[in-house]
């Protein structure tokens, strides 16, 4: 019985290994593979990003003293590329940021936030980085999601419901 059993496991193994290995020999599938697994990493990062900063400005910031989520995300995300990870930056798409410096720069932020201003939910760009590697680089906008967003953003008043006031931008090495 436990022999049967232990030589079932080997051929369904020995299947799935020959797919594996099939597929990892095959140029274009093995870079589609990498491109849908950065795109699922971006998808999580987004989602987690979001949801603590909006956990963080619900819970814990009351008045205009207290430190703001975005300034807490900023700090995050600096020590985030500091280690390697990835790069990630808090950018506006409302045309009047509290920092400058959160102001799209490049041509990619640029044409980006053309695109979260029509209502894009997802811009992305393939480039390959000065160290010959390839990246994934991702837009994904922000809503006003609080009341409690305008307190600090008086201009966000005048957003229409769900229209984007600003955005994340990612830059992501492809997960090989
Ligand atoms: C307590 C004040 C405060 C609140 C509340 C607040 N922010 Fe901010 N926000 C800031 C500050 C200050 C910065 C600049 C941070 C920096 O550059 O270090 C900022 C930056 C931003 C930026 C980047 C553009 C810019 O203006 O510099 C976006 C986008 C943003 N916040 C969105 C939001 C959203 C969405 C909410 C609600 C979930 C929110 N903020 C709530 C203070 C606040």
């Amino acid at each position: 019985m436990r022999g049967k059993k232990w030589s079932a496991w080997l051929a369904v193994s020995a299947v799935v290994g020959g797919i594996v290995a099939l597929g990892a020999g095959s140029g274009d599938g093995e870079e589609d593979r990498a491109l849908a697994r950065t795109r699922r990493q971006i998808r999580m990062l987004d989602d987690i990003y979001k949801t603590a900063v909006v956990l963080i400005t619900k819970h814990y910031v009351n008045d205009e003293d207290d430190l703001p989520a975005g300034t807490a995300a900023i700090v995050l995300f600096g020590e985030i590329k500091k280690k390697g990870w990835h790069e990630v930056k808090l950018l506006d798409a409302a045309g009047d940021p509290i920092d400058d410096e959160n102001t799209a720069q490049d041509g990619f932020e640029k044409a980006a936030l053309e695109k979260m201003k029509a209502g894009s939910q997802w811009y992305e760009q393939q480039v390959t980085g000065e160290d010959g590697k390839r990246y994934l680089r991702v837009a994904t906008p922000i809503p006003v999601v609080l009341e409690k967003c305008t307190m600090c953003h008086e201009n966000y008043k005048e957003a229409q419901p769900g229209e984007a006031i600003g955005f994340l931008s990612y830059t992501v090495p492809m997960v090989e």
